[in-house]
């Protein structure tokens, strides 16, 4: 009996070829993965082609709820995102593929999983990183990392053995997408001064010619996670897929980028995440009315860590299990209602509520029915100016030394030539 493999399969000329180049080249039995995580797709077909080019069985497995419940939601909730405009959709989906490919490869009794990505991403090093992390028994093997075939060399070799590969129109770009953002790369945006062109969007509405009427929405929040629109309570799958609707028909959610790959190479990006941009500037509201002020700048300062960690490929690992142990925790009482403006590529929070507030009206007002007690405003000055005070009589004002200058703007201006 020949060992198996079991591949992540798209369905599309990579992973097609891989199902043929994995039998003949290693010998394998090929196991084809599809999994749903909201990426559309004829599901069927995937299925039907992955048997016609010789796998020994076709799988398909929806993700989506795992996705939304255990990757998605927690990273929002930790507020994860790299380099200032990446989300990290693509990022958050390989550790959960992985997983389904591990577990599949346990059912199956598989010696080996594989996966369609080159030598020069970030998703391989997710992939693998997360299968030594979950089985490390199991062999990797990455086809288009190790035959290093060209698109058009892939179609080729497909054609000289009969192995009916999908036969769309070559796209000039790399996409990738689930339900919490797409991704583009390559062709045309490797120029980075270029301008993204319109067509490479899919998602989003250019804002442009998005609606001249704004759409307000209000997204409910129960311990960090997003349970309602407009206060419908849905799934966490219906509501984002509903969001990346409403959102993307405003434009919202398109960052261009220049981003370090962890493999040491920066690259031109383009993402499209409608629903995960409206809910991230939501959360942000919330969590500014119910934590206090050092809770934020504790959470505040490790955002950067958790999403350099998902970005790098270390979801299983005790150190990501710790900072989730901590936002979780911060999360009790991130509970209420945030009503967004979305319009013309912005997705503003312009009213927020919480039975949890820490926001008082009766301690912030300047009108009447202020209950905030001014003379203790004064004795707390005297007791937090003390320490000032007293080092300027002493040391700064004493005779002899210079006193404050604002000095000159020039001075320390290098003027280039
Ligand atoms: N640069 C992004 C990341 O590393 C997106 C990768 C998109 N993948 C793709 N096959 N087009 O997360």
């Amino acid at each position: 009996m020949a060992k198996k493999v079991v591949l992540a399969y798209s369905g599309g000329l990579d992973t097609s070829v891989a199902i043929r180049w994995l039998q003949e080249e290693r010998g394998y039995d090929v196991v084809a993965l599809t999994i749903d995580l909201g990426n559309e797709k004829d599901l069927r077909t995937v299925e039907e082609r992955a048997m016609q080019i010789g796998a020994v069985k076709a799988l398909v497995r929806d993700g989506k709820q795992l996705f939304v419940d255990f990757f998605a939601f927690p990273a929002l909730m930790a507020g994860a995102v790299y380099e200032g405009s990446y989300l990290l959709a693509t990022a958050i989906g390989r550790p959960l593929i992985a997983k389904m490919l591990v577990d599949v490869a346990r059912e199956e009794g598989a010696t080996a999983i594989a996966h369609g990505c080159t030598g020069k991403g970030n998703d391989q090093v997710r992939f693998d990183v997360s299968t030594k992390a979950l089985a490390p028994d199991l062999e990797i093997v990455a086809p288009v990392r190790e035959h290093r075939m060209s698109r058009e060399e892939q179609i080729e070799w497909a054609g000289a053995r009969g192995v009916p590969v999908p036969a769309t129109k070559a796209s000039p770009y790399s996409t990738d997408e689930n339900l919490w953002g797409r991704s583009i790369e390559a062709g045309m945006l490797e120029d980075p001064w270029e301008a993204p062109p319109e067509e490479i969007y899919a998602w989003t509405t250019s804002p442009r010619r998005s609606p001249d009427t704004p759409r307000e929405v209000e997204i409910g929040f129960l311990h960090g996670r997003p349970i309602s629109l407009d206060d419908h309570e849905m799934d966490g799958v219906t509501l984002v897929q509903t969001l990346n609707q409403w959102a993307g028909e405003h434009g919202i959610g398109r960052t261009d980028m220049v981003e370090d790959r962890l493999i040491g190479i920066k690259s031109r990006e383009i993402y499209e995440a409608p629903a995960a941009w409206t809910l991230h500037n939501a959360h942000e509201a919330l969590e500014q009315m119910t934590l206090s002020k050092p809770q934020l700048r504790v959470k505040n300062s490790l955002r950067q860590e958790y999403a350099d960690l998902i970005y790098n490929g270390l979801w299983f690992t005790a150190h990501h299990q710790d900072l989730a142990a901590y936002v979780q925790s911060t999360q009790r009482f991130v509970t209420g209602t945030v009503r967004m403006r979305l319009h013309k590529g912005q997705a503003v929070a312009v009213g927020r509520k919480s039975p949890r507030s820490l926001y008082s009206y009766a301690l912030a007002t300047y009108d009447r029915g202020d209950q905030y007690d001014h003379n203790a405003a004064l004795g707390f000055i005297n007791i937090w100016g003390l320490p000032v005070q007293q080092q300027a009589r002493q040391q700064l004002l004493a005779e002899g030394e210079a006193p404050f200058q604002l000095g000159n703007p020039d001075e320390g201006n290098t003027k280039e030539a």
